[in-house]
């Protein structure tokens, strides 16, 4: 079998630190891989006025798979501002590039697992374990925005009757994003979402969407999700409203396996489902298509703890055990998990966070220690 080659993208701030935190891990499991270096964020942007650069897409095109660190980012006029004098007023415009990222490798799906890990002093409770399945490429974040609102854009609009209400706004004080749904990009979120629940043996997928307002968009993500669970007899479906959930989520968390759901949505719900859990320094996730994957923590670049080799890299390392296992190194994912869970359950070895004081790179030495 030909050599693993897996990118690794640090990026911004603690994503720096909790690369090197994986890398110690990495290097116990000694995988058959080739680990390939990567720029991208918020010095680049700064230095180059784009934070994800041709040389790294290539790079990425180049590799089976990418680990992915956090990168900062910050609104429009600020990042126009931070920008190297020579580049500043030249047109340059910021955009994420995880976002990018997504939508060029169409990896449509991102996993959230949020579980709770026997012995972790910030669990909410000790029997949550749930999967969120967030759709990754449209929605609210598929990109397409107007700010000032363009005539032929107006004119369009207009053939609906409830845009009668915005006649007299002028175009530089109305701004419009765009939900967009497709039913191939509701369909193939929904079947992930079913296919996990059987291979894990889960039981039930609740959709998670606002039909009953946002009758045309949550509304075929519904009538989707219906037509699929045909396909999984023995396979529950139950539809969930996203404002009641984010009620449900902390009244009976332990009642949700599978969430499926919009990439705003998921945005918001995986937040909350995280933070039951023990928050941002257990998060992970996996950025998934058909043919490429990238693996992150949920967590930004915390630039107050930047370098600091401060911060919990928990999630980090369960995110290198989602990337195991979709390379299809089951045993290896499997006995990382095994060798964080006994860390925490021990609970000897922890980050500010769990109220200890041990290092980033000490917790991933004793990790990898237990491996
Ligand atoms: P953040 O996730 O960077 O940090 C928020 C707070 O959460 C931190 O101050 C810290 O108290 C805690 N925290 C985060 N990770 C932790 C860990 N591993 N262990 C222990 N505690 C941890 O979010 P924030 O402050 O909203 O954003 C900072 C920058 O990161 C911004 O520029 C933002 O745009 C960017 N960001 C990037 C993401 C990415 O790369 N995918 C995701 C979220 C934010
Ligand atoms: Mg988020």
């Amino acid at each position: 079998m030909a050599k693993l080659r897996i990118a690794l993208l640090p990026g911004d701030g603690i994503g720096r630190d909790v690369m090197d935190a994986a890398r110690i891990v990495l290097e116990k499991i000694d995988l058959d891989a080739e680990y390939l270096e990567g720029e991208v964020g918020w010095e680049l942007w700064k230095r180059e006025g784009n934070p994800l650069p041709q040389r790294t897409i290539d790079l990425l095109k180049s590799t089976d798979c990418c680990l992915f660190g956090a990168i900062t980012s910050k609104p429009k006029e600020e990042a126009e501002k931070e920008l190297i004098p020579e580049l500043q007023g030249k047109g340059y415009t910021y955009s994420s590039p995880i976002v990018a990222l997504r939508q060029l490798f169409d990896l449509y799906i991102n996993m959230r697992p949020c579980k709770a890990y026997p012995g972790n002093p910030l669990n909410y409770r000790d029997d949550i374990d749930l999967v969120v399945f967030r759709e990754n490429t449209e929605g609210l974040y598929a990109g397409v925005e107007f700010y000032p609102l363009p005539d032929g854009v107006r004119r369009a609009l207009e053939t609906h009757p409830k845009m009668k209400r915005f006649a007299d706004v002028p175009p530089d004080e109305i701004a419009l994003t765009c939900r967009i749904i497709t039913r191939r990009g509701a369909e193939r979120i929904v079947r992930a979402a079913f296919e996990y629940a059987k291979k894990t043996g889960r039981k039930s997928v609740t959709i998670v969407e606002k039909p009953n307002v946002l009758r045309e968009t949550s509304g075929l993500m519904v009538r989707t999700a219906r037509e699929v669970a045909k396909d999984y007899p023995g396979i529950e479906l139950s539809e969930a409203n996203i404002d009641s959930m984010a009620m449900w989520l902390i009244k009976n968390p332990q009642d949700y396996s599978v969430l499926v759901t919009s990439n705003l949505f998921g945005d918001v719900i995986s937040d909350l489902a995280g933070q039951l859990v023990g928050g941002l320094g257990f998060a992970s996730s996996a950025n998934i298509g058909d043919h490429y994957a990238l693996f992150e923590p949920v967590h930004g670049s915390a630039p107050k703890y930047a370098g600091q080799y401060k911060v919990n890299p928990m999630a980090m390392l369960l995110t290198v055990s989602l990337m195991l296992e979709w390379l299809g190194k089951q045993e290896e994912a499997a006995k990382l998990e095994r060798a964080i869970a006994s860390v925490i359950k021990e609970g000897k070895v922890r980050t500010y966070d769990m109220g200890g004081s041990t290092s980033t790179l000490d917790v991933a030495r004793e990790v990898a220690r237990r491996l």
